[in-house]
């Protein structure tokens, strides 16, 4: 197979969704990182109940929101959650930082390589445009992205196959010419399934998910991705 382009998810892959814990173990003591770990969960956790219980059909989807009210909603639940004050001034905090995160930090420099070395870059996310923008931009991003895709237009998250399918939408290539890079196992598999080459970077060090197939590529960080394209540090 020859890869032609190279799509990256982008919470967790290339932002770090955890360093809000920082900030949340500062608002709230010692609860920094359980906030972290279930404020992602319950957000993953709503787009999919949201997106297998849409209507597939022509009166479109219903209960759809974007991906920035769902991030809200599950910090406002995960905060009830382990019975936490919900101060609006907290809440507003929180979601600032989310709107800019902190990217990993090989990661624009592994983005430059790739596109630097020719290949299409492009980001495939649940992100809400706005948010996707935001985040790409305080990461100094914008110029190694040729795209930067997120799922609003059609109302259905990951891991449907409409939503891998706007890649081709924007990169008409054939699906194994497209390597799909993920830090989510369960992202990673969707996108195997859907026909990608796929490349999971285990940086917690996971086992990779009870269900096959497994990636074809896999490394610790995003410079791993450098070797599955046969390009040199
Ligand atoms: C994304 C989330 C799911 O960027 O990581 O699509």
């Amino acid at each position: 197979m020859t890869i032609k382009a190279v799509v990256f998810d982008a919470y967790g892959t290339l932002f770090d969704v955890y360093s809000i814990q920082v900030l949340a173990e500062e608002l709230y003591p010692n609860h920094g990182a359980d906030i972290a770990l279930k404020w992602r969960d319950k957000q993953i956790e709503y787009t999919r109940l949201i997106t297998q219980s849409d209507p597939h059909n022509a009166s479109g989807s219903q209960y759809f929101r974007p991906f920035w009210e769902l991030t809200r909603l599950s910090l406002e639940y995960t905060l009830d959650r382990l019975k936490l004050n919900r101060e609006s001034s907290q809440v507003e905090k929180l979601m600032q930082q989310y709107a800019h995160l902190t990217p990993f930090t090989e990661n624009l420099a592994v983005l430059q390589k790739i596109k630097a070395s020719g290949f299409t870059t492009a980001i495939l996310s649940n992100g809400s445009e706005d948010m996707l923008a935001s985040a790409v931009k305080s990461a100094g991003m914008e110029d190694v992205l040729d795209h930067v895709i997120s799922v609003d237009p059609i109302r259905l998250f990951k891991t449907s196959p409409e939503s891998y399918g706007l890649v081709q939408q924007t990169i008409p290539i054939n699906k194994d010419e497209i390597l799909f890079v993920s830090s989510n196992a369960w992202d990673a598999l969707g996108a195997n399934w859907f026909g990608f080459t796929t490349h999971w970077v285990n940086r917690q060090g996971l086992p990779f998910e009870a269900l096959t197939p497994r990636p074809n590529y896999s490394g610790a960080d995003l410079k791993s991705v450098l070797q599955s394209l046969k390009l040199t540090e």
